[in-house]
C-alpha cells in the first residue's frame, strides 16, 4: 500500500511519548508495531492510551463449524443469492457459501448493528457491497462504505459497523494469505503503474480518527485459531491518538476500474483487482467490447485446467450465460471446459459495449461448496450449453 498517517505521532519511533492525562499527570502513551512477515513485512505503529493487551475477563470460545456439501456430481453449478434471507449482523449474518484453506466466501446480508467489536486475526477480509452500505468504524478512524465498493480490512484491526438503514447484500471473503494489489501493476517501490486498472487516488484511507478515553464494558470478539474468542474490555478499544505506516483498512470502488478492452478478446487476468496466495479477485466491469470486425466479444471456451472459476453477476445483461440473473453465481470448477451458450455467439457479434458488472473469484485449488449452496443450488445449469437438455437436472 502506501505510507498514510493520521492523528499526532512522535518525530521518532520507539521514544517516550506523554500526553496530559487531565489530572495534572502526563500519561505515557503505548507503542504497538503492527506488522506482517515478523518484523519484515508493511507495518503501521499505533500509539495508544492504555495497552492493547488490557482485558477485563475472557469469554467463551466457539470453534467455527462449516456444514460441507458434497455433491453427488461434478459439475459446472448455479446459485441464486436472491432467496437467501436477511440476518444476523455484520460477523454474524456471514454464511459461508464456499471454501478451501486459501479462500472463504460468504454471502452476508445483514440485518441488525453488531454489538461490540469484531477483529479478524487469521486473516485479511475483502467485502464486496452489492447492497448497502454504512461506516466500519476501525482503530484507524472511519471507513465510509457503499455500493459496489470492496472493503478491505487487513488482520488485527479492531473493527465495528455502522449500517445504513436499508438493504444489505454483500459478499465476504477471508484469506489466510495477504490481500494485494497484484504485483504487475506495482512499480519496484510499491506505486501503482501508469497501466494499472486504477491509481492510488482511487484507495480510500480511513478518516477521522476516533479517540476514546472511556472505561466501561466493551465485548470483543476476535477470530483466531479457525473459531471466535470472546473478551470483555475495560477501556474502548479506540483509544489511538495517532499512526502511521503502511498497513490500514481501505474501499475501492468497482466503478473506478478502469477496464481495459483490446482488438480482439483480452482474457480475465486483465480483469484482476486484488491478489492472494493461491487466489485472484476480479472485476468485470462495464466497457466497450473487442472492436475488429472479425472479433468474437465473448470469451472463447477454456478450460480450467488448474483453477476453480467463481463469478457473482452483480449488474447488467449476461449475454454469455443462459438463465444467470444478478445476484447469481457460477462455479466453473477444474477439469471441464466451459464458455458462451449455444447462441450466445451469435447474439452478441457486433455488439460495441457490454453493461456487465461481475465480480470473479479463481482459486488455484479445489473448492468445496456447503449446504448454504445446496439450498440455492440450481442443477439445470450443468445441462445449459445443450439446448435439448437444458430442462434436465443434474
Ligand atoms: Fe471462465
Amino acid at each position: 500500500m502506501r505510507y498514510e498517517r493520521r492523528g499526532e505521532v512522535p518525530a521518532k519511533r520507539h521514544v517516550a511519548v506523554r500526553q496530559p492525562a487531565g489530572n495534572g499527570h502526563r500519561r505515557l502513551l503505548v507503542e504497538e508495531v503492527m506488522g506482517y512477515e515478523g518484523f519484515s513485512g508493511n507495518e503501521t505503529i499505533l500509539y495508544h492510551l492504555n495497552s492493547p493487551c488490557r482485558l477485563d475477563s475472557v469469554g467463551d470460545f466457539r470453534p467455527i463449524v462449516r456444514d460441507d456439501w458434497v455433491p453427488d456430481a461434478h459439475v459446472h453449478r448455479l446459485a441464486d443469492t436472491n432467496p437467501v434471507e436477511p440476518g444476523g449482523d455484520a460477523v454474524s449474518g456471514r454464511r459461508l457459501l464456499l471454501y478451501n484453506a486459501d479462500l472463504e466466501v460468504c454471502v452476508c446480508k445483514p440485518d441488525q448493528q453488531l454489538e461490540g467489536f469484531h477483529r479478524n486475526g487469521e486473516g485479511d477480509e475483502v467485502l464486496y457491497i452489492h447492497r448497502g452500505g454504512g461506516v466500519v468504524r476501525t482503530v484507524f478512524g472511519m471507513v465510509p462504505f457503499k455500493e459496489k465498493d470492496y472493503v478491505v480490512i487487513p488482520r488485527a484491526t479492531t473493527h465495528t459497523f455502522e449500517l445504513d438503514d436499508g438493504d444489505q447484500m454483500w459478499l465476504c471473503f477471508h484469506t489466510p494469505g495477504e490481500v494485494e494489489t497484484p504485483n504487475r501493476y506495482r512499480n519496484r517501490y510499491g506505486q501503482l503503474l501508469e497501466h494499472a486498472p486504477f491509481s492510488q487516488r482511487d484507495i480510500h484511507a480511513p478518516s477521522g480518527l476516533e479517540t476514546w478515553d472511556e472505561s466501561a464494558e466493551f465485548h470483543l470478539t476476535v477470530r483466531v485459531r479457525d473459531g471466535y474468542q470472546d473478551y470483555v474490555l475495560d477501556r474502548h478499544p479506540f483509544d489511538v491518538v495517532g499512526w502511521d505506516g503502511y498497513v490500514w483498512p481501505y474501499t475501492f470502488n468497482a466503478d473506478d476500474f478502469e477496464p481495459r478492452a483490446g482488438r480482439f478478446h483480452l482474457p480475465p487476468p486483465t480483469h484482476q483487482t486484488f491478489q492472494g496466495p493461491n487466489f485472484v479477485i476480479c472485476t468485470f466491469a462495464p466497457r466497450m467490447l473487442d472492436w475488429d470486425p472479425q472479433a468474437v466479444p465473448l470469451p472463447y471456451h477454456h478450460s480450467n485446467i488448474q483453477s476453480e472459476e467463481v463469478m457473482f453477476y452483480a449488474e447488467g445483461d449476461y449475454a454469455a450465460r443462459k438463465g444467470v440473473d444478478v445476484g447469481c453465481i457460477t462455479l466453473h470448477p477444474s477439469g471441464l471446459p466451459h464458455g458462451p451458450q449455444p447462441g450466445a455467439v451469435e447474439r452478441a457479434l457486433g455488439a460495441k459495449s457490454t453493461d456487465e458488472l461481475a465480480i470473479m473469484w479463481d482459486t488455484f485449488r479445489p473448492l468445496r461448496l456447503t449446504s448454504l449452496w445446496r439450498e440455492i443450488d440450481r442443477p439445470e445449469y450443468a445441462y445449459s450449453w445443450n439446448p435439448e437438455k437444458s430442462h434436465v437436472e443434474a
